[in-house]
């Protein structure tokens, strides 16, 4: 007897199986759905379009260039040249006035404070962060308490010469390390710690504390804790702390203080940059 050669179809469904089985599980010959069909013929006729009005193929030494001679790259170029022109435009005025100027046109100051605020991104945020927050030892941009002054002026200087950064005007002071049993004893420096937090009622106030204070640290620090800031050192009589208001790290930045480093951008960026950014800063905290 000849074998039936008809495919073998499915009792339950009635549809043919393709003659694949695993394990007595057979597979269905179903149709595909129709609109996936019909999507698969529409999208080859647009791929051929496509090729003939796009650069496609490659050739051997070039490519098949399209009828519509589009060229990301050459796109690409005229949108870089187009926003050099805005840039020029725009920047070649801000380069030549005061930083109030800029504030009353609108538009230059929205220009300027978002370029700062890219190159902010691209130039700050791995140390200050994307929010200008900052972090330990690295000053946070946003609240009114500044090391080096918050004015346009005195931002810019700090941009464009750093702290303790390899530029000769970089701003620099350098606390001094009063290394416990050398320059004061240890009760001196506890309680000197303690003096400190007690501008903001954290640490116990001591007269050991105000006097040690007043000898060593006044002349840089203030009267009460101040700060000041041709020197450069932060004001202690308020909640924000550069490197932490705790009793154990006051008592550590006495004993063996660091010394946070910015870099000088002077010579990294270009002047119309250094005025977006230091606009730009201003605007998250700027002040006198
Ligand atoms: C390598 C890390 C680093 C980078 C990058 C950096 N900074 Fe700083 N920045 C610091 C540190 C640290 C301080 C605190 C300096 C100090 O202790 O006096 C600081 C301080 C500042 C201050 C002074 C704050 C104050 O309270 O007076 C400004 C303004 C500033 N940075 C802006 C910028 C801008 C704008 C950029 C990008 C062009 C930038 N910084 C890039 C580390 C950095
Ligand atoms: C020569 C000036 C000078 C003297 C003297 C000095 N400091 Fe400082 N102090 C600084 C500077 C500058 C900084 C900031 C360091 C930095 O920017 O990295 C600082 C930072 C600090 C900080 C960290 C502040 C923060 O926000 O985290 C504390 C606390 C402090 N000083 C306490 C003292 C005490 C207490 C004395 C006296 C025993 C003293 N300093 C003496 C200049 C001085």
């Amino acid at each position: 007897m000849s074998e039936d050669k008809r495919p073998e179809r499915d009792d339950h469904t009635g549809v043919e199986t393709t003659g694949h089985e695993w394990d007595g599980i057979k597979e269905l010959n179903n149709p595909l759905p129709r609109w996936w069909v019909w999507s698969w013929l529409v999208s080859i006729v647009w791929s051929i379009g496509y090729w003939v009005v796009m650069p496609s193929w490659p050739l051997l030494t070039s490519y098949l260039e399209g009828t519509e001679n589009y060229s990301s790259r050459q796109a690409v170029l005229e949108e870089v040249a187009a926003i050099k022109e805005r840039r020029i435009q725009f920047g070649g005025k801000m380069l030549h006035i005061s930083y109030d100027e800029i504030r009353e046109d609108d538009t230059l100051y929205d220009f300027a404070t978002r370029g700062g605020k890219s190159a902010f991104g691209l130039h700050c945020a791995q140390c200050h962060g994307l929010g200008a927050t900052g972090a330990e030892g690295i000053a946070n941009l946003n609240d009114d308490d500044w090391i080096w002054g918050g004015s346009e002026d005195e931002i810019e200087a700090t941009i464009r010469y750093g702290v303790r950064s390899d530029h000769l005007d970089t701003h620099y002071s350098e606390m001094p390390a009063f290394t416990p049993d050398v320059m004061l004893s240890p009760e001196e420096i506890s309680a000197t710690a303690n003096y400190v937090l007690s501008f903001t009622n954290l640490g116990e106030y001591s007269e050991l504390g105000e006097n040690t204070f007043a000898d060593q640290c006044s002349f840089c620090h203030g009267e009460s804790g101040e700060g000041m800031r041709e020197v450069g050192a932060p004001k202690l009589n308020d909640a924000i702390w550069l490197y932490g208001g705790t009793l154990e790290l006051v008592t550590q930045q006495i004993a063996s203080p660091r010394h946070g480093v910015m870099p000088q951008w002077e010579n990294r960026l270009d002047e119309m940059t250094i005025k977006q950014l230091t606009l730009y800063v201003h605007s998250l905290g700027g002040g006198e």
